[in-house]
């Protein structure tokens, strides 16, 4: 769908439409000016990922070893927002294990990913990442091995003046905090557990650090996911932030479960629409690492894809394995639905089942990877 129809939708103009997963849409001022941004800061190297980024969005698998790894590897976190799977303790004991990895076996991953030259890493997953002491050094010991593009969301709960020099200092290339209101009022009804003019002045404050100790990165942003009870504030959110940061995202609500609805979440003003043609890129772009299992991708549930623990596979045998080469081909031909735990997340996100009355294969969905 064109970025102005995106736009349109969304009512706020002169923004950009991306997804770095096909299935949840971003709302962006400026993403793929940051993108350049870096290229020009980072030189080739950042480009060439770029260019192996695009090609895999477009289900190509350019390397023999995933391009960004997603350590999703606890579900610690101090705040309890509705939208968030973390403020359901049932689901999280369904997903999760409550497994971990060590500090030895997280330096081994990037040892191992290292060899391979793999260009981008999320240290956060369902979690708050600054919950974190090891935070700093794990993002400098990514950096020490190669990996140029090294990103977190965060809360921003937990960004004392000291974190924030720490983590200028790490080699951070991108933080979003996620903030979804721009009162008070309605951030004690998204955010729950968090202090709004603490989460502010700790933005501000990491944001006035970089000016001064004259740092192009990590590029800065804020995210707002777009829900009942703040779609009024979407607008004035996108203005307050647009010249205080980098960039500026305007994300979808996806249910964090496929067995519950999750009506009362979803913003009034959302348009349904038939989508065509859903073929999933994370096969082609990532491993994910959900408490000690390596998965293909983000789901919530992609324990059930797992390829295998850490200590017992590589990440390079996980991402050549046959599985993950099964699944990918299952995308490239559109057959998402011959893989059950494929066909219960595009069907829980795109809500296939409204729009088609339960055939879920007939349901024509949008490739929001192209
Ligand atoms: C799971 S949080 C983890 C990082 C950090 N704790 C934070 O809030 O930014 C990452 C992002 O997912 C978003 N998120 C949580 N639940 C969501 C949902 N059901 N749909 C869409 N985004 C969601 C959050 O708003 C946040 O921007
Ligand atoms: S702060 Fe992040 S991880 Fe924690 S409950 Fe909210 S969205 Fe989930
Ligand atoms: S479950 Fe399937 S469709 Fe969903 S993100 Fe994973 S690979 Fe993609």
């Amino acid at each position: 769908m064109a970025a102005e129809v995106l736009s349109k939708y969304y009512g706020v103009n002169l923004m950009k439409e991306y997804t770095t997963d096909g299935k949840v849409k971003h709302i962006c001022l400026d993403e793929e000016d940051i993108n350049e941004k870096l290229i020009q800061k980072l030189g080739n190297k950042f480009g060439a990922y770029r260019k192996k980024w695009d090609a895999a969005q477009n289900l190509e698998k350019t390397s023999d070893f995933p391009l960004f790894l997603q350590l999703d590897i606890n579900q610690d976190c101090n705040f309890q927002c509705p939208h968030c799977m973390l403020a359901h303790e049932g689901d999280i004991k369904k997903y999760f294990s409550a497994e971990t990895i060590s500090e030895k076996e997280y330096e081994e991953l990037i040892d191992e990913a290292a060899k391979y030259d793999c260009p981008s890493i999320s240290l956060q997953g369902t979690n708050e990442p600054l919950l974190s002491k090891n935070l700093e050094t794990q993002i400098e010991y990514a950096k020490k091995n190669g990996f140029i593009d090294i990103m977190i969301n965060t809360n921003g709960s937990a960004l004392t003046k000291n974190r924030a020099l720490k983590i200028l200092k790490s080699g951070l290339t991108r933080i979003r905090f996620s903030l979804d209101a721009v009162t008070e009022e309605v951030f004690n009804k998204v955010r729950l557990g968090g202090d709004f003019k603490k989460v502010i002045k700790n933005i501000e404050v990491f944001i006035d650090l970089k000016k001064e100790l004259r740092q192009e990165l990590p590029v800065i942003g804020v995210n707002f996911c777009v829900l009942s009870e703040n779609e009024h504030e979407k607008d004035s959110f996108v203005d307050y932030w647009k010249d205080k940061v980098d960039f500026v995202s305007i994300q979808t609500f996806t249910p964090p479960t496929p067995e519950k609805k999750w009506n009362e979440f979803y913003p009034k003003k959302e348009k349904k629409e038939n989508f065509n043609g859903f073929k999933c890129p994370q096969p082609f772009q990532r491993l994910v690492l959900r408490n000690r299992d390596i998965t293909p991708c983000c789901a919530w549930y992609s324990r059930e894809l797992s390829l295998g623990k850490v200590g017992e596979i590589s990440l390079y045998d996980a991402w050549n394995s046959k599985e993950m080469e099964d699944l990918r081909r299952l995308h490239s031909e559109g057959k998402w639905h011959e893989n059950p735990t494929c066909k219960k997340c595009v069907n829980s996100i795109f809500r296939l089942e409204e729009f088609s009355e339960g055939n879920i294969e007939q349901t024509k969905i949008i490739n929001f990877s192209k």
